[in-house]
């Protein structure tokens, strides 16, 4: 049964609190080191893109995390036994929670992403595959209060935020994220979270900049989306593609570099860019095990198991409220 607590007549449309005028975009535009939020890169297109990732050889985290689900299926099921309301933040294409669907056939199933109607459309499969499973559909920012449905079962819920998507917050905003996270559980709540690990550069940076240039064209999209969003006149061929690893703060960047000098506008405002000068979109952090632990314990979890794959390059870690 697919329910959506948003506005089903109209479920392209934001709901107001999630397009409040985009100040962030125009004033991170404006900062020295201009940036732009990674949450900018899900638009329609976006999403498609990623899903494009997702397939890439050189793009490891979805694949050794599916194997981890696949493999630690069913010590995983007795793990999470009695956990009948699954709560997936960034749910995307909802691909992820179909295996966990199999092993634990939760109840309750909410979907939360700030892609609409590519989450409307994910949730509704959900529903058709399970149907005595209660799927809903949250449009929302996970950066922001979330409002789950009031009627949500309390007891028993787990969050499930695979995908290491934690890695794309700074340290302290991921620690706040965790702790949001850590209030929406009652005492026997859990977090079942996927954390991508430190591995060889040669494995990480061609990851977020594939011979195919699947991930140029997310990357670049962002700008199309910025545009309609602030009616800005970013033109994506005048930018370039980077990523790379920085090993003090142990991520990776993507940027957005500029080919030559040039100006952008907006209405009230704008930009000049020195030729070589780049717009920073996302971090993705790579935590090793032990550091990440210890901000789960920061945010009021406990480690309960940990799964690994034979390289070690990425886990899911089960944690307690
Ligand atoms: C890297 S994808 C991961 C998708 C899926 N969970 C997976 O593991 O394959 C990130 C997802 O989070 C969503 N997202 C990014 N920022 C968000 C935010 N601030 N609030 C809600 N959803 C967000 C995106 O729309 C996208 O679906």
């Amino acid at each position: 049964m697919f329910r959506d607590i948003a506005d089903t007549a109209a479920p392209a449309v934001m709901p107001p609190a999630l397009h409040a005028g985009h100040n962030d975009l125009r004033q991170g535009l404006l900062e020295p080191q201009a940036r732009i939020s990674p949450k900018y890169l899900y638009d329609a297109r976006g999403c498609e893109l990623f899903e494009q990732i997702t397939q890439l050889p050189e793009y490891y985290p979805t694949r050794t995390e599916a194997a981890i689900l696949a493999d630690a299926g069913p010590a995983m099921a007795q793990a999470l036994r009695g956990h009948e309301v699954l709560i997936e933040l960034g749910a995307g294409n909802c691909e992820k929670v179909r295996a966990l669907c199999r092993s634990l056939w939760p109840r309750h199933f909410v979907g939360v992403d700030i892609a609409g109607d590519f989450l409307y459309q994910a949730v509704r499969r959900l529903a058709e595959e399970f149907p005595g499973l209660d799927a809903r559909a949250v449009h929302a920012d996970i950066t922001k209060p979330l409002q789950l449905p009031p009627d949500l079962p309390q007891a028993g819920r787990l969050v499930f935020y695979p995908g290491s998507s934690i890695g794309n917050f700074d340290p302290a905003d991921a620690l706040a994220m965790l702790r949001r996270m850590h209030g929406l559980l009652g005492p026997d709540g859990g977090l079942l979270i996927g954390i991508d690990l430190p591995k060889p550069l040669h494995w990480l940076e061609p990851a977020y900049d594939d011979a195919q240039g699947v991930t140029a064209r997310f990357n670049l999209n962002v700008l199309s989306h910025v545009n309609t969003l602030i009616g800005s006149d970013f033109d994506e061929d005048d930018w370039a593609h980077h990523a790379f690893f920085n090993t003090r703060h142990s991520r990776i960047e993507m940027h957005l570099r500029a080919r030559q000098p040039l100006a952008v506008a907006w209405p009230g405002g704008g930009r000049r860019f020195a030729e070589g000068e780049t717009i920073h979109t996302e971090n993705s952090y790579k935590y090793p095990l032990p550091h990440f632990q210890d901000m789960l314990a920061q945010a009021g979890f406990s480690t309960s198991k940990v799964w690994t794959d034979e390289r070690q390059w990425f886990a899911m870690v089960y944690a307690h409220a």
